[in-house]
């Protein structure tokens, strides 16, 4: 594996803080296309790299790269023509065929900035440490090395120092495999290298109804905040949040529970910070858990029980809203599949409709924080991402054990990792006492909540409410289903800070 020492040399000159009143609108065209909307995508590529030590060729490159990067504008623009292009075959009672289309989105580790010289500090903490440094806080297994510095149980690629990711997507491989090889020509011309890739993560959306389900087998990406100004018609039930909650500089780009802006550098605004991780899921494990956790006989079948760890049915449909049975329809119905707020009465002391620690209720609370007058705005996060890895084989349902590596590029855009993705992750998941007030312990999140103390070592997990026939029962939940096995945390720059600020002529 490559690692390449951060010579740090170089100093790019930065201009002054933004001043949030001076600011002018946004403007989409500045945003990078994944943050606010999202690139498009039957395949994508994280094509996580290293910068070369001739780092001025690596910005050159970089400049040349630039009309390569899909901005907000450009997206809007892909998903219209798909829209389209579905109505006209549905005119013509054909089924559609995909659109050639590929997008590009590049982010930047606090590694990444120290090697191209780049010294403002962006002032998010989790960030500015790196996600190897956060991953024993995390909870991710791992064990001290000879210095005693935590070494996550990551695969080896992620344990080198990522300075960068290339995200790249498209209707399929061939496009996606394409692209990247333009984008790799761009920074490697004949020897001449600027940009060393450290390990492709290639995810793939799953095939046929599973499409928009992630492994386990449940619908994601349904509940994504709406932004201020910008989703202007939200659905019901969706939460607006300022514009600094997902861009950095804008209005909202404040420390949580606070009104104290974060200080930005000036090239900072209408950037956002990504949170990747590599999650590794044991499918046909937590299949047989269901299974032999469930008491059909009562009605406690394995559908149920799934349902109340994540909180929602496989289809989508919210059990806070259909507590006993499943509703498809209302399950892909985007008027219907995220209003609901833990607010039904009783909701708050109860877990007739959703477990406290169902997956959903433990990452967005909604009400139960409300209800004691805490917000949770800053809290929120854009979740992008895609799966990974093949569909289960014969062999693997039948013997209930994971043969092939497969699961989530959890992919997370926010004003603030620190605020965001690393609370929801520590305080939240991980904290068996969260949501508070409730009249007993919640437990772990089910589907994320991390308890590990040392190399593979799953510290125990149990929650509470999982059995709807028994709600202060507690359900040992034996393994970790979900395993990090990499991941960084990376800055998204806006279209001009990547071309006045990164990059040269
Ligand atoms: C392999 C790992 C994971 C799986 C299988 C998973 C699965 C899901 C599913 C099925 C939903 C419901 C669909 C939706 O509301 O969009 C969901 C929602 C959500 N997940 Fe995850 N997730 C994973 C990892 C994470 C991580 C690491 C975080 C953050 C630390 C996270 C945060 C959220 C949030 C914020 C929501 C939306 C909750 C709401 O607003 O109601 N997830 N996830």
């Amino acid at each position: 594996m490559l690692f390449l020492p951060d010579p740090g040399s170089f100093f790019v000159d930065c201009t002054s803080p933004i001043m949030a009143s001076t600011l002018p609108p946004l403007n989409p065209a500045n945003v990078q296309g994944d943050i606010l909307v999202g690139l498009p995508k039957k395949v994508q590529h994280y094509l996580f790299f290293q910068i070369d030590d001739d780092v001025t060729a690596f910005r050159k490159r970089l400049r040349l790269l630039i009309p390569l990067i899909t901005t907000t504008v450009q997206v809007q623009d892909d998903r219209a023509k798909i829209v389209a292009n579905k109505k006209k075959a549905a005119e013509l009672g054909k089924a559609p065929e995909l659109l050639r289309l590929s997008g590009v989105n590049i982010a930047f580790s606090q590694f990444g900035l120290n090697k191209l010289g780049i010294k403002d500090n962006l002032g998010d903490t989790a960030f500015a440490t790196g996600q190897q440094k956060d991953s024993q806080g995390l909870g991710d297994a791992g064990a001290p090395d000879a210095n005693n510095n935590f070494v996550p149980n990551w695969i080896n690629a992620f344990k080198n120092q990522i300075h960068g990711v290339v995200i790249i997507s498209g209707d399929c491989d061939l496009t996606v495999t394409a692209t990247q090889a333009a984008v790799l020509a761009i920074f490697n011309i004949g020897a001449h290298i600027t940009l060393h890739e450290v390990i492709t993560v290639k995810g793939v959306v799953r095939p046929g109804a599973e499409k928009g389900h992630e492994h386990f087998g449940f619908l994601d990406g349904i509940s994504q905040p709406a932004v201020k100004d910008f989703d202007t018609k939200p659905n019901p039930g969706q939460e607006t949040v300022s514009q600094g909650v997902i861009l950095c500089g804008r209005e909202g780009d404040v420390v949580a529970g606070t009104t104290t802006p974060f200080t930005r550098p000036a090239w900072a605004l209408d950037g956002s910070f990504l949170a990747l991780r590599y999650l590794f899921q044991l499918v046909p494990e937590f299949d047989n858990f269901l299974k032999a956790s469930a008491d059909p006989t009562k009605g406690f079948t394995s559908d149920l029980l799934g349902a109340r760890l994540v909180g929602r049915w496989k289809s989508g449909a919210p059990v806070d809203v259909f507590p006993l049975a499943d509703n498809p329809a209302a399950g892909k119905d985007p008027l219907q599949n995220n209003n609901f707020r833990y607010d039904f009465p009783n909701d708050f002391d109860t877990q007739d409709r959703c477990p406290f620690a169902g997956h959903t209720r433990k990452t967005n609370p909604r009400n139960d924080l409300e209800q004691l007058g805490f917000s949770t705005e800053n809290r929120r996060i854009i979740r992008r991402g895609v799966q990974f890895g093949p569909e289960l084989t014969p062999e693997e349902v039948s013997s209930g054990k994971t043969h092939h590596g497969r699961g989530l590029i959890f992919a997370a855009y926010c004003g603030s990792i620190t605020n965001s993705f690393q609370f929801i992750q520590q305080s939240w998941a991980n904290n068996q006492g969260f949501p508070i007030q409730k009249p007993v312990s919640p437990g772990f999140d089910a589907i994320i909540g991390q308890n590990n103390q040392g190399p593979d070592d799953n510290g125990p997990r149990s929650m509470s409410g999982a059995n709807p026939n028994n709600q202060t029962a507690t359900l040992s939940l034996p393994i970790e289903w979900v395993v990090p096995k990499g991941g960084e945390y990376f800055f998204s720059p806006s279209i001009p800070a990547l071309r006045d600020t990164f990059s040269l002529v």
